[in-house]
């Protein structure tokens, strides 16, 4: 059984997150900018190539007979031919006056002083990049202002724009994939630390009390820091407990002794029914309560053992001889016959005192529940494995019950009048584990319990 746990969200998941995220943002990051760049580092280029072929026409300028002559070398056309077919304005002026071009792309009183001037417009919806350079030719007359604007579509431009747009786009993706990946394994390997310490305090054992040695990671060292403190007070709690119950049954069942020798002695004297009824069911009480103390005796005795294992080679067919005879004066009293039937040799590496213990608690059932006049089998198997089975035909277990009777102080429906505590199967239970074995209950096909241990 266990205890539900609030859970609030997973750990893994949260760093996932936060670090995909933060990937996300890195990858946005790195395209808007890795964008801007390319977008200036392409209008420089364009900048650059409008302002050779301007100078170079501006270079041509002279004054012939008064007048200002202008020529274009073929090469300041041809530097501006582009694989997108690139339109090209231009406009020349003497001062404020128009010679040739087209008078709406750029006005010379926009003009910087210094000479060279860039500046983006548009015409006709298409968006275009001016250059804009003077030229002073002194004549006769006094000095001369040249203007020249040579003005560029921009279609190859937006077109390696656009391609590098891509790239850049397929740069952020990758870095995102690439990022998150390793955000994933990196939550992974995180939450894999904590996973692996959950997993070695759940597979522990029930019993298993003992601090966790394993090397944690520093965040964690407090949790299971705090995790070993509370097991070693609860292994102290549980040890002084099971000592206290030990101390106290001991202590109940001298005196119950004495009781019921007084209540015996009692009895024989005693002639009126009712008074002897009573006597009767007082000398019951007392036989359930001593043996109740015997029990918990019992238990806190295989609670303790079994988590100091003193081994040593049994021979669970020796054991079982021994037990059987002993047991045989019970077993005749109530008209059963004890047989048995033994693999030798049995061999068992474990505590003979805790296997004697649980095998006659399950011997003390089967004589206890089944009926006079039958059978009572006690068998020992040593091949493919280690089993022992008591198996009588009383009555069996109660279907719906088998799975809870190895409980702590549970007793079936049919257990009647019959004197017991509910610890038996308990203590059978606890001594097959701790030997690394197991205790199965079954019903016979032909009726009659049956309890295996198998090791
Ligand atoms: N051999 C058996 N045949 C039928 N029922 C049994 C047998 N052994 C145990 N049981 C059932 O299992 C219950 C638990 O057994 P146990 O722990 O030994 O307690 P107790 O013997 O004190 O009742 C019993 O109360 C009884 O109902
Ligand atoms: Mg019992």
């Amino acid at each position: 059984m266990t205890p539900e746990v609030n859970v609030s969200g997973s750990l893994r998941n949260r760093l996932v997150v936060i670090l995909t995220g933060g990937a996300a943002l890195l990858a946005i990051i790195l395209y808007v900018v890795v964008r801007i760049l390319a977008a200036q580092i392409a209008q420089q280029g364009q900048d650059n190539i409008l302002n050779a072929s301007m100078s170079s026409i501006l270079d041509t300028a002279v004054l012939q007979d008064g007048r200002v002559a202008l020529d274009f070398p073929y090469s300041s056309l041809s530097m501006l031919t582009t694989g997108a077919d690139d339109r090209v304005y231009y406009a020349i002026y003497e001062d404020e006056t128009l010679l040739s071009g087209y008078d709406w792309l750029v006005s010379p009183r926009d003009l910087a002083s210094d000479g060279t001037h860039f500046e983006s417009t548009t015409f006709a919806d298409d968006p275009l990049r001016v250059a804009t350079g003077s030229r002073t030719l002194i004549g006769p007359d006094g000095p001369r202002n040249v203007f020249v604007s040579i003005a560029q579509t921009q279609d190859a431009l937006s077109d390696t724009l656009n391609a590098s747009t891509r790239n850049v786009a397929l740069l952020g993706l990758g870095f995102f994939v690439m990022s998150s990946a390793v955000a994933i394994w990196a939550a992974s390997t995180t939450s894999g630390q904590m996973r692996r310490l959950a997993t070695s305090v759940t597979r522990r054992g029930p019993q298993d009390l003992s601090p966790v040695a394993k090397p944690v990671p520093t965040e964690m060292a407090p949790l299971v820091g705090s995790l070993n403190t509370f097991m070693s007070r609860l292994d102290h709690t549980l040890t002084q407990s099971e000592d206290f119950i030990a101390e106290a049954a001991h202590r109940i069942r001298t005196p119950l002794a004495t009781v019921r020798s007084h209540a015996e002695a009692t009895l024989q004297r005693v002639e009126r029914t009712e008074n002897r009824k009573s006597l009767q069911a007082m000398v019951r009480a007392i036989d359930e309560s001593s043996r109740a103390a015997g029990q918990l005796l019992d238990h806190a005795m295989v609670t303790f053992r079994a988590e100091n294992l003193e081994r040593s080679e049994v021979d669970l067919a020796d054991l079982l001889d021994e037990l059987v005879l002993r047991m045989t004066p019970v077993a005749e009293m109530n008209d059963i016959t004890l047989t048995t039937k033994l693999d030798r040799p049995a061999m068992l590496l474990g505590d003979a005192i805790l296997l004697q213990n649980a095998l006659r608690n399950l011997i003390d059932n089967a004589l206890k529940y089944a009926p006079a006049e039958t059978d009572v089998i006690v068998k020992v198997t040593n091949a493919p494995t280690l089993t022992v089975s008591v198996s009588d035909e009383g009555p069996g277990f109660a279907d719906d019950e088998i799975e809870t009777l190895s409980g702590r102080f549970v007793r079936g429906k049919n257990m009647g009048n019959k004197v017991g505590s509910g610890l038996g199967l308990t203590i059978a239970q606890e001594v097959a584990a701790a030997h690394g074995g197991t205790m199965s209950l079954t019903n016979k096909p032909e009726g009659g319990a049956c309890v295996t241990l198998s090791f």
